[in-house]
This record gives C-alpha cells, sequence and structure tokens, in this order.
C-alpha cells in the first residue's frame, strides 16, 4: 500500500471519535454499562482478556475494526501463515508458526515443506537434552553435567532466559542454568566464578554467528574451559551451538554434530521456539517444552480463525493503536502479578520496540502518525512502591496491562490472596480514580480538621480514566506460558498491519554497531584527534589518560 493508512476514512473516523471520547471518563462508561466485562473480555486457550477498563466503547471497536480492514488485516494474517516473505527489506518469510505447528500440516517456504527440518531439529534437542538430563552426556572428565550456560544477546538471550526462569518449577533438581550476554567481562566472570568447568556445558548461541558480544564471551569462556581443563580437546564435551550458520559454527571450533541448525525464516526475538530452546528444553525436558509449543499453536489457530471481536490478539492490538495514534499515548506499562514473569517486561520491549520501532512504511514512505509506545514494567507489587504514583497522579496516559495468574507455583504459603487484592485494587483505582467530592468525605471520616482539608484536597484527588487490560491465567504453566508469548507475538503483528511497517527487520540497530567497530581500534591506538565530534572525541582521550593499563 502506497498510501498512509492515515488518509483512509477508517482513521478519518476513529479521529473524530477520539474527540468525543477524550471527554467521557471511564467510570461513567461503567455506570453507564452493567454489562462492560460481559460485553468486553474474551477467553480462549485459558487466557481470559478483559478489556473492559478501556476507554472505549463498541462503536470503538467497530471503527478499529474497520482500520484493520482497510490496513488488510486478514489478507496479511494469511500471507503469515501461509509463509509469504512478508519480511520485504530481508525478502524473508516469518514463520516462527512453524516451530510451533503441532498439527504438522505442511507449510512451506518457496515451494518446500519446512515441517520435516522443524522437527528433525526437534528430535534432536530431545534426544541431546535427554543425555544431558540422564547423565549420559559426560563432561571430558566423565563426570555429568550440572551447568548449562548459555552465550547470546537480545532474541538468543531474552526468550530463553524469560521462559527458564518462569518455569523454575518445572526444572530438573541436578541442573542450573545461567544466561550470559552483556560484553562487560563482569558477567561472564561472575558466572564462570560460580562454575565447575568439569561439569558445565556452554551453549552458544547466535542466529549470525557473527555478533560480537557473543563471540567475545563464547571465546573467552573456551579460553577458561582449555586452561582449566589443560586440554582444547574439552571443547567437544562442553560446548554446543545453536546457529543458522554452520561454516562460523565450524570455524569457531564447534563440530557441526554440536550444532543445533534454524533458519533464516526465523526472526531472532520470534526464535525462542526454535533450537534457541535448547537450554529450555534442557532445564524443563522435552515434554514439557512440546507442551509450551502446543500453548502457542492453539493460540495461532485462534488468531487465524477467530473474528475479529473474539480474538484476543486483535484487540489487544487495536486497543494499543487506539492509544498510540489517536490519544498520543508514549508508553505502555507490563505489570505482572505473577513472579515467575520477572523477565517478562524486559522481553516484551524486544519483542515490541525492536519490531515496531519504525518510522517508514513498507513501501519506504514516513508515517506521519505516531507507532509503537515504549514498553515498560516490572513485577507488578514492587512497582507499586516505586513508580505507580506517577501512574495514579502523574500527568501521563499510560495504557497498562495486568497479568494474572490465580494461583502461584508456592500456593501452600498462603500469599495470593494479597497478591489478587493487590491487583484488582490497582486496576479499580487507576479506572475510577477519586474524585473532589469522595475525597472530601474520605478526608472527614479520618477526622482531617474542616480547614485543612481544602488545603489537602488537590493532593488527595485521583483523577482516575487510567485505562488497562488485565490477562488472567489459571496457574503458569509450560502450556500456558506458550499462549500468552503467542498471545503478543500476534498483537504487534496487529499493530504492525495497520500502521504498515515491517515488523521483522532491525536496521535500526546496525549503525551503532558499525560505529562501535570503527571505535574499538581507536581505545587502544596511540592518537589524540579521531575525527567522530568534539564530545566522543574527547572522551576518547579522557578514558586513555584514566584507565590502568
Ligand atoms: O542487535 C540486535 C540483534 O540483531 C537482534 O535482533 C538479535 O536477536 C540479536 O542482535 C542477536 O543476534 P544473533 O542471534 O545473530 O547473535
Amino acid at each position: 500500500m502506497n498510501t498512509l493508512i492515515s488518509q483512509s476514512a477508517a482513521w478519518a473516523a476513529l479521529k473524530t471519535h477520539q474527540q468525543y471520547l477524550a471527554t467521557v471518563h471511564l467510570r461513567d462508561l461503567f455506570a453507564l454499562d452493567n454489562q462492560r466485562f460481559e460485553r468486553f473480555s474474551v477467553e480462549t486457550c485459558g487466557l481470559l482478556l478483559d478489556y473492559s477498563k478501556n476507554r472505549l466503547t463498541q462503536e470503538t471497536l467497530t471503527l478499529l475494526q474497520q482500520l484493520a480492514q482497510a490496513a488488510q488485516l486478514s489478507e496479511w494474517i494469511r500471507q503469515l501463515f501461509q509463509g509469504d516473505p512478508i519480511n520485504n527489506t530481508e525478502e524473508r518469510a516469518a514463520l516462527h508458526i512453524a516451530l510451533r505447528n503441532r498439527s504438522n500440516l505442511p507449510i512451506r517456504v518457496a515451494g518446500q515443506d519446512v515441517m520435516p527440518q522443524v522437527n528433525a531439529v526437534l528430535a534432536k534437542m530431545h534426544q541431546f537434552s535427554d543425555s544431558i538430563r540422564e547423565g549420559e552426556w559426560r563432561g571430558y572428565t566423565g563426570k555429568p553435567i550440572k551447568s548449562i550456560v548459555n552465550i547470546g544477546i537480545g532474541g538468543s538471550d531474552l526468550g530463553p532466559a524469560m521462559v527458564t526462569r518462569a518455569l523454575k518449577a518445572y526444572h530438573h533438581p541436578r541442573l542450573r542454568a545461567y544466561f550470559v550476554s552483556n560484553v562487560d567481562g563482569t558477567h561472564l566472570g561472575e558466572t564462570l566464578a560460580e562454575l565447575d568447568p568439569e561439569t558445565t556445558l556452554f551453549i552458544v548461541s547466535s542466529k549470525t554467528f557473527t555478533t560480537q558480544e557473543t563471540l567475545l564471551n563464547a571465546n573467552s569462556a573456551r579460553t577458561w574451559l582449555i586452561n582449566q581443563l589443560g586440554n582444547d580437546k574439552a571443547v567437544a564435551k562442553h560446548f554446543v551451538a545453536v546457529s543458522t550458520a554452520q561454516q562460523k559454527v565450524t570455524e569457531f571450533g564447534i563440530d557441526p554434530t554440536n550444532m543445533f541448525e534454524f533458519w533464516d525464516w526465523v526472526g531472532g526475538r520470534y526464535s525462542l521456539w526454535s533450537a534457541i530452546g535448547l537450554p529450555i528444553v534442557i532445564m524443563i525436558g522435552m515434554d514439557n517444552f512440546a507442551a509450551l509449543l502446543a500453548g502457542a499453536h492453539d493460540l495461532d489457530n485462534h488468531f487465524a480463525t477467530a473474528p475479529w471481536e473474539r480474538n484476543l490478539p486483535v484487540l489487544m492490538g487495536l486497543i494499543e493503536i487506539w492509544y498510540s495514534s489517536f490519544f498520543g499515548a508514549t508508553s505502555q506499562a507490563v505489570l505482572p502479578y505473577d513472579y515467575t514473569l520477572e523477565l517478562f517486561p524486559a522481553y516484551l520491549q524486544q519483542l515490541a520496540m525492536e519490531s515496531l520501532g519504525k518510522r517508514v512504511t513498507r513501501s519506504g514512505n514516513t508515517v506521519n502518525y505516531p507507532t509503537a509506545p515504549i514498553i515498560w514494567g516490572t513485577l507488578g507489587n514492587n512497582g507499586q512502591h516505586a513508580f505507580y504514583q506517577l501512574l495514579h497522579q502523574g500527568t501521563h496516559l499510560i495504557p497498562t496491562d495486568f497479568i494474572i495468574a490465580i494461583e502461584s507455583q508456592y500456593n501452600e504459603l498462603g500469599h495470593q490472596n494479597a497478591v489478587l487484592s493487590n491487583v484488582l485494587a490497582q486496576s479499580h483505582a487507576l479506572m475510577k480514580g477519586r474524585n473532589a467530592e469522595e475525597t472530601r468525605l474520605a478526608l472527614n471520616q479520618i477526622g482531617i480538621a474542616a480547614e485543612k482539608v481544602n488545603q489537602q484536597l488537590p493532593h488527595r484527588v485521583f483523577p482516575g480514566n487510567q485505562p488497562s487490560n488485565l490477562l488472567v491465567y489459571h496457574q503458569l504453566t509450560p502450556k500456558i506460558l506458550g499462549t500468552l508469548i503467542a498471545a503478543y507475538e500476534h498483537k504487534v503483528f496487529v499493530e504492525s498491519v495497520c500502521w504498515g511497517i515491517n515488523p521483522f527487520d532491525q536496521w535500526g540497530v546496525e549503525l551503532g554497531k558499525q560505529v562501535a567497530n570503527l571505535l574499538l581500534p581507536e581505545l587502544t591506538q596511540e592518537q589524540s584527534s579521531y575525527g567522530y565530534d568534539g564530545s566522543t572525541d574527547s572522551l576518547l582521550n579522557y578514558i586513555k589518560t584514566h584507565r590502568l593499563a
């Protein structure tokens, strides 16, 4: 599409509609309609989305669906699922759905069914993970593996780290998982200090096998291992790789039989379902990994077939577009009330912001509307005592996703009612607020002297009208986690289609990488002028004069 979506009739209608809804308070929408929850909630694959606390009406949803129609969402979903090269700037398909295609029906890329290769790699992961878990795979000195260290960054770290953390209750009791991503030697150094080389397996995860941070960490880990075990033959027993680049893996010194393959049609931030999930499989076992895939596959089927008014990721995507492009919301908070999801906001940052952080459409036209919001968040209960003040009384409109487990992994401790009361209270209070009249009454009730009430009033009023989604599931199992992740993946896809942008490339990260490669040798050369800019040149000199060696 060469024209911008903002030129469509659907866009204009939403703009007009927003002017009306901007004047309506959420508490009034609830007062007018006691069926709001029934009307504005959807349940699928064990996941409930309550979106009734959003600044929308039935008319808003109709108009947003017209926008999706104008953007040809159905056609794009069809192309995604049938393996068309929808990543247009890299001329590739984006087929993460094939990695979890439990129906095993053929999915073709350039005419070739990819399912046999997907299944072959899953079988190899199964066999290898079993041999680690059962203690059959031995280290160089004959001991079973106890520590798994994933070395990777971005999509080769965030997804497997988040899932492995979330599914700790399913870990093999002998095994511990570590994730090293940062090039600061402290990350690897602190990790190595905890490890026994005889019982450690390193998984070098890199789609391209060219990423500076990963290769540097992997090289240092290999040097450490050889020094500790006294023989470079030890590498074969303690290093495996996950990559699309067999040649580079071989050059690094890892036997291709110890390499787990994936393909260029798997995007880095969509890769946890592929061999990049190897640390997950080792830690939780293949049956549980298959359940993770099954949960995502169920959601894929829902996304591909459910009518939009009952389609969970479509609704989530359209609601975010409503706030970003029409209300001008610049951020979106993700606040899990499930301790196992502590890494979920960080994972979503890459998924959403690397996918949607674009300013031109697929055809290269500059957009004239705000696109992706900044995603941020942390565990909700901790956030309450840190930044929720800004949500309640600050000046920003911040739509929020609250993620709620009805049962925790450790229910016997009896804390769960406290968790649930907190999250329900927060979403209620953010929605309803407390007006001047209610505040005056509350101050009177706690005995504030009449003359002080007027002075206190403005500080104690809560404007409310802060929207939120509530995503609720019973307990975090591998299956529900797969469903939850796939819901967010498809939400991002819906947004990309409506905004007309390609969510599967990430050219924006290239420039910084190129300049870093130029700068690296400058740090060791004797030079005082470099030609970057006044600040960078001076900092290079400052650093050189202040370093120890
Ligand atoms: O720098 C961004 C990025 O390209 C991500 O998209 C990717 O997930 C990450 O780097 C790691 O890349 P690789 O798996 O090739 O090492």
